[in-house]
């Protein structure tokens, strides 16, 4: 079994013999392939719908580690316990599912998370820092055409981050993706301040900031 780069960078991540719960783990790629490396010994794999759920199954029967993996039907971590997990991952859900998923799960801050949010970065990166989560490590991965980022996330303090940070994260400067992450982010910013700023109803207070953080984004990219 092959990981795509975004799952892959999110298995790198995972400690050796770590018990992972992945949450909405649709076809339990991420599980599966790391009970294969033999990274894990456990896993579980939950998902709110039953359709992606039985893919799981459908996965582990293929790869033959079945009665490793623990199913779980359920909405975020409902139905799994602080006692079974050191690591949670939940990758390709939208910003604001993951945060209502931690929201729920106040327990999570003595775990380990893998994050890998599709939209509402800046909205997510706000809600950690504002509950007192820590980014501790960005990565940037190219899948095909799109950049995706993967963030290593505990409890504790965190340096605040600026508005262009909570746009584009605050990623190793090193970063071979870097300069095309922030141009992406730089467009996204300008598409939303040019719909605010066409808009019969202007925002000026939403305008102010969007520019703000457009000016931010370019600095950082300037400073690269
Ligand atoms: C796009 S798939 C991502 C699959 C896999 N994690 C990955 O990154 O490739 C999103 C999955 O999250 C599940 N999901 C959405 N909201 C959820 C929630 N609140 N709790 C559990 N699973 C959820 C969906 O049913 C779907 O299977």
């Amino acid at each position: 079994m092959e990981l795509t780069p975004r799952l892959r960078a999110l298995a790198d991540l995972v400690p050796q013999d770590a018990r992972l719960a992945d949450v909405g783990t649709d076809h339990a790629y991420l599980p599966v392939w790391l009970l294969l490396q033999g990274r894990i010994s456990r896993a579980i794999a939950a998902d709110l719908r039953e359709g992606p759920l039985n893919r799981a199954r459908e996965t582990a029967r293929q790869y033959q580690v079945e009665d490793k993996v623990s199913f779980r039907l359920c909405d975020g971590l409902s139905l799994v316990d602080r006692e079974e997990v050191d690591v949670i991952s939940i990758a390709g859900m939208g910003g604001e599912t993951i945060a209502a998923i931690l929201q729920a799960a106040p327990w999570a801050r003595e775990k380990l998370l893998l994050l890998q949010p599709m939209t509402s970065f800046p909205d997510l990166r706000l809600w950690l820092q504002q509950h007192a989560y820590a980014i501790q490590r960005e990565r940037i991965v190219r899948e095909g055409e799109r950049l995706y980022t993967v963030w290593a996330v505990t409890a504790g303090a965190m340096e605040p981050l600026t508005l262009a940070e909570l746009w584009a994260g605050r990623q190793d400067r090193e970063d071979p993706l870097r300069a095309a992450y922030l141009e992406l982010m730089e467009s996204k910013a300008k598409r939303a301040l040019e719909g605010h700023l066409a808009s019969r109803q202007r925002d000026e207070g939403e305008i102010r900031r969007l520019t703000r953080v457009l000016e931010g984004l370019r600095d950082m990219r300037k400073e690269l």
